[in-house]
């Protein structure tokens, strides 16, 4: 058996296409290895959506000449974002890649690999399927239909195409059979997903009573989707998680506008309002130093973060990216950058423990992803004081916090 080697960067949409690319590898006679000396072939997947996230996939490609050429036969297929923002002039620099995958050929991968005549089938070839182990990923939709100034994903990803519902839910009743007893269903802009006659609540609800499905997650979804109706239409239903990742970006509702997120920084805050009322935990991404951020902006930032009670909270410096209408605009100096992450994330720092604090005394339904520890339904990591099989459904309280850890009462 040849062995493959994958280094997977950015989202989670990426981990999930790394495994769909993994498949269909080890129809070919590829088995996993998590050693780079011992590999056949490197498989790098990319993330384009700030600049190091680039720079950091093609200094690994950069170290790879040499790998390449300590043993012959090795090969090096470079997939995923970065790849299809920069495409075939990476072969200028890079002349040893044997395969360039851009983002949107992830569901033409396996015609991709007959092309380019390296890597034929092997007959009877095993599978790459990954140790089941707690959450099984199923992407819903690709693309994205807004047009944040700032990013680079409509242009790399294309806009919004959603998978049928009757694909999502064959995909996700298989995961369940497998043994993956939570589902994260995955998309730029998950929320956006639509179908004629279905909303992406009435998607969730199906997903959520396929058998063997305990819990569902999603990421990331948009502000605009979070709707009294979407609430009204998930909130008696226990099975999806009481968590969700709400990118706000910025609490300034003119930097908002600049950016062209859809939303003032009052209607955000009404909407994290309507879903901490039914239970849910919120935590979000935020982006600092926006080119017309200024300082007052910057404060409010800081005091939407106090306000809004955030259990997590990913802070970005701003990083312009080429094509998109931002990077046109001047830019703040490292400097400035650098001493506004660093109060936000000051800030920051307090609020996932804070929100810990917060769930003591509180009922607690942990899916165990070892024997003692596992994750609630509102995304806090707990221990429990006896031991589960992984996967199972621990019903319990929280009995109290020690920094990011509950320990239950069980
Ligand atoms: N600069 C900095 N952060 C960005 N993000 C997206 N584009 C940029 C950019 N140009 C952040 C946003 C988004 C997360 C995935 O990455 O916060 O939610
Ligand atoms: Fe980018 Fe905005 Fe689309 Fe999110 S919603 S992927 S930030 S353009």
């Amino acid at each position: 058996m040849k062995k493959l080697f994958i280094q997977t960067y950015g989202c989670q949409m990426n981990l999930a296409d790394s495994e769909e690319m993994a498949a269909h590898l080890a129809a070919r006679g590829f088995e996993l290895t998590e050693l780079l000396e011992e590999a056949d072939l490197a498989l790098v997947n990319t993330c384009t959506v700030r600049d190091h996230a680039e720079h950091r996939a093609l200094s690994l490609l950069g170290r790879l000449r040499r790998w390449k050429r300590e043993k012959s036969g090795r090969r090096i297929i470079f997939a995923g974002c970065a790849a299809q923002r920069l495409g075939e002039k990476l072969k200028k620099t890079f002349p040893y890649l044997d395969l360039i995958s851009g983002a949107k050929d992830i569901d033409s991968f396996s015609t991709l690999l007959d092309k380019s005549g390296l890597f034929p089938s092997v007959p009877g070839a095993g599978n790459n399927a990954a140790q089941p182990g707690v959450s099984g990923y199923v992407t819903i939709m690709r693309g994205c239909d807004f047009a944040c100034s700032y990013c680079i994903v409509p242009s790399v990803r294309g806009p919004v195409h959603c998978l049928p519902s009757a694909d999502i839910l064959k995909r996700a009743a298989q995961k369940a059979a497998e043994g993956y007893p939570e589902i994260v269903l995955l998309g730029q802009t998950v929320n956006a997903w639509r179908e004629e006659g279905k909303t992406f609540a009435d998607l969730l609800n199906e997903v959520s009573a396929l058998p063997g499905v305990e819990r569902v997650r999603f990421v990331s979804p948009h502000p605009a989707f979070i709707t009294p109706e979407f609430l009204a239409a998930v909130e008696h239903n226990p099975k999806i998680a009481r968590h969700i990742h709400l990118p706000v970006q910025s609490g300034s509702s003119k930097v908002l506008k600049e950016m062209k997120r859809g939303y003032t920084r009052e209607l955000f805050l009404e909407k994290v309002d309507a879903l901490k009322a039914r239970g849910f935990a919120v935590s979000t991404d935020i982006i600092v130093g926006f080119p017309t951020e200024t300082l007052q902006d910057f404060e409010e930032t800081l005091s939407l973060v106090e306000r809004a009670g955030f259990s997590a909270a990913y802070c970005f410096k701003y990083s312009p990216r080429a094509g998109t209408p931002a990077a046109q605009m001047k830019l703040w100096d490292e400097k400035t950058l650098e001493e506004r992450l660093d109060i936000l994330l000051n800030r920051v720092r307090g609020l996932a423990e804070a929100a810990y604090q917060r769930q003591v005394g509180k009922p607690v339904q942990i899916l165990m992803e070892t024997p003692d520890k596992g994750r609630t339904s509102d995304n806090f990591w707990a221990q429990t004081k006896k031991s589960y099989t992984i996967g199972t459904m621990v019903q319990s309280q929280a009995q109290s916090a020690q920094g990011t850890l509950l320990l239950t009462r069980d």
